[in-house]
């Protein structure tokens, strides 16, 4: 059977995803759970160079949760591990691919060795146009929202912002990357229909495409039914569906 292709006029921009189930692909297997984290990350590499392959502008992966800071210290220090290999021994690639490494999350509490495999990353890639790769570390949606709230007050207490001016543009521009645009469509593997707390703000009329792959089975085929599932969709933005196919009038 012919695989169906997606429309390359219409790919979403931004797709962001929650690569969930690496621990239950291991528990399944008899194998650590670190074993699974493993093959996620061979994941991560195979999901960029077909998102890049696709014409996707934007991915941004959900790597590290603040709640991920409670689990058992050995999965967290395998992770952070399984990050610096990851910032080390990709980042020819990602770079000669002119992908741009971004960051967010509660940065300061990573390792200081991880920052700084993330910090050099970022440098490095800082001119790369062609695809932007974000990384959601140490990232809890509604501490962004706190963090951005705090800076306000801040910007306020000195005078720089004033308070009967903010709206929802001037609060984007308060969040870790207001260059980021809104994901279009979100991807969540691993069979629980949740948001989890990643990027609260920004999905507000995102697309939620639930697999029940474990990401570490997760394979270019299933971004390609997501982005099928996308555009088979119509976005509506609170229009009636007649304003919407009329132009958005
Ligand atoms: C969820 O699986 C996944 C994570 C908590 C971390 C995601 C990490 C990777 C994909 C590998 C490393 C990637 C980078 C970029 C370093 P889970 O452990 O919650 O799975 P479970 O729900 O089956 O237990």
């Amino acid at each position: 059977m012919e695989e169906s292709l997606p429309n390359r006029d219409r790919i979403p921009a931004h797709v962001a995803i929650i690569m969930d189930g690496n621990g239950r692909w291991a528990e399944s297997r008899g194998i650590s759970r670190l074993r699974g984290h493993r093959a996620g990350l061979q994941r991560v590499r195979d999901v960029l160079r077909a998102s890049n392959d696709l014409g996707i502008q934007y991915l941004t992966l959900y790597a590290f949760s603040l709640e991920n800071w409670n689990r058992p210290k050995t999965e967290v220090d395998g992770l952070m591990s399984l990050l610096i290999e990851y910032m080390e021994r990709e980042l020819n690639e990602v770079d000669r691919n002119g992908i741009r490494v971004r960051a967010i999350g509660r940065l300061d509490r990573l390792p200081g060795r991880v920052q700084k495999a993330v910090e050099n990353a970022i440098e490095r890639t800082r001119e790369n146009s062609e695809m932007t790769l974000t990384f959601a570390l140490s990232y809890g949606g509604r501490a962004e929202i706190v963090d951005a709230a705090r800076k306000m007050v801040l910007d306020a207490e000195r005078g720089t912002l004033l308070p009967k001016s903010i709206d929802e543009k001037t609060f984007r521009d308060y969040l870790y990357d207001p260059t980021l645009p809104d994901p279009d469509l979100l991807i969540r593997t691993g069979a629980e229909v949740r948001v989890s707390n990643f990027l609260l703000w920004q999905i507000a009329y995102a697309e939620i495409h639930n697999t029940n792959v474990m990401w570490p089975d997760f394979q270019k085929q299933n971004l390609v039914d997501a982005i099928l599932d996308y555009q088979g969709r119509e976005r509506r933005f609170g229009m009636t569906g007649s304003q919407v196919r009329e132009g958005g009038s």
